[in-house]
């Protein structure tokens, strides 16, 4: 059985938490939040309020870092240091540097390191880039990524508003759709950035250029109550394929539309692929890596630079 800890218990624990807790082969023992009242709806767990108490007084197999951005890197390092392998929201820093001092801290001590980078994890994003790899539909010539949402003010002590702590729309949110074109699409050769930030808004339109396709990207924070919203549309040879409103439809030339992933309902789409929480799977994915002694290759430190230096030119 993994033992496991998670510490910063805000937004996004409420995706990592039941993930664990779900888990029958791994026992999420304790939380840490500076905060007590965060942690009150967990009973079950052991609660901390002082990060090196835990580490003293737990014998854990993994760690689970759910913090503001700027805290991941120190963090990460002091437990790999004590031999912990740690998966870590992302993004791992706002410094390339800081990849290899918390990778080098893996190695060093014998255990692994993750960045929870969920759309690697994510079924729609997995079936594009597997057409993407396979050529299925012919040649990639264009796509464009959207996230979109409104102004991040519920964040503890407003850390999401401060450059220096969160790095902003690009950090924070872009980060996803870029590190996910790194990821399937390589480095690209060029970017192109419009950006407009105000006091209470930020938003930015990029069109990154690749050998033979183009990509573009937007994402915003908007000083209004915009609803969240994600989606992408990709243009190959001989298909469109696009996640809009939730679903996942691929229109074909020859005029066959259909939907690869299936609903909550159970059903499962034309190619039989559940839905699934990607969330869930990143986290099964790491316990699994750990379990297995395997190296979490699906996401590489050389990648989580290239994001990161991409990150800092977009102004
Ligand atoms: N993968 C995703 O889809 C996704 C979505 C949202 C956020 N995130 C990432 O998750 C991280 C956390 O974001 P959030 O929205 O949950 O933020 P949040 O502000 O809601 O939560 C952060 C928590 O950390 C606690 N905290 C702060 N300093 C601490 C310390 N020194 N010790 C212990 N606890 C401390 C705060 O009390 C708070 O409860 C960020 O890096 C963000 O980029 C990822």
């Amino acid at each position: 059985m993994l033992k496991v800890a998670l510490v910063g218990v805000g937004g996004i624990s409420g995706a990592h938490i039941p993930a664990w807790n779900n888990m029958e082969d791994a026992e999420l023992v304790a939380l840490c939040d500076i905060r007590p009242q965060q942690m009150e709806r967990y009973p079950e767990q052991r609660h901390y309020t002082d990060f090196d108490e835990l580490l003293e007084n737990e014998q854990i197999d993994i760690l689970d870092i759910c913090l503001p951005t700027y805290l991941h890197a120190d963090f990460a390092v002091k437990a790999l240091n004590k031999g912990i392998h740690v998966l870590c929201e992302k993004p791992i820093s706002l410094n390339a540097e800081d990849v290899q001092r918390v990778y080098r801290a893996a190695a060093e001590n014998g255990v692994w390191f993750m960045v929870a980078q969920v759309l690697r994890f994510w079924p729609e994003y997995e079936v594009l880039k597997a057409l993407y790899d396979q050529k299925t539909y012919g040649a990639l010539l264009s796509g464009s990524m959207t996230r979109l949402g409104c102004y991040p003010k519920w964040s503890w002590d407003g850390w999401m508003m401060d450059e220096k702590r969160s790095g902003l729309v690009p950090f924070d949110l872009h980060i996803h759709d870029l590190d996910f074109m790194v990821y399937a699409f390589g480095k690209p050769n060029r970017a192109d950035c419009h950006r407009s930030r105000r006091q209470e808004q930020d938003a930015l339109n990029v069109v990154y250029e690749y050998d033979g396709f183009y990509l573009t990207s937007e994402a915003s924070w908007y000083a209004a109550p915009y609803p969240f919203r994600v989606a992408f549309r990709f243009q190959f040879e001989h298909a469109v394929v696009a996640w809009e409103n939730g679903e996942m439809t691929i229109y074909e030339q020859n005029g066959r539309i259909w939907h690869p992933i299936g609903d909550a309902q159970g059903d499962t789409g034309n190619i039989g692929l559940p839905q699934s929480d990607a969330y869930a799977n990143e986290i099964r994915y790491f316990a699994d890596c750990v379990k297995e002694n395997k190296v979490p290759a699906k996401v590489k430190p050389a990648e989580l630079e290239t994001v990161i230096e991409l990150l800092k030119e977009l102004r």
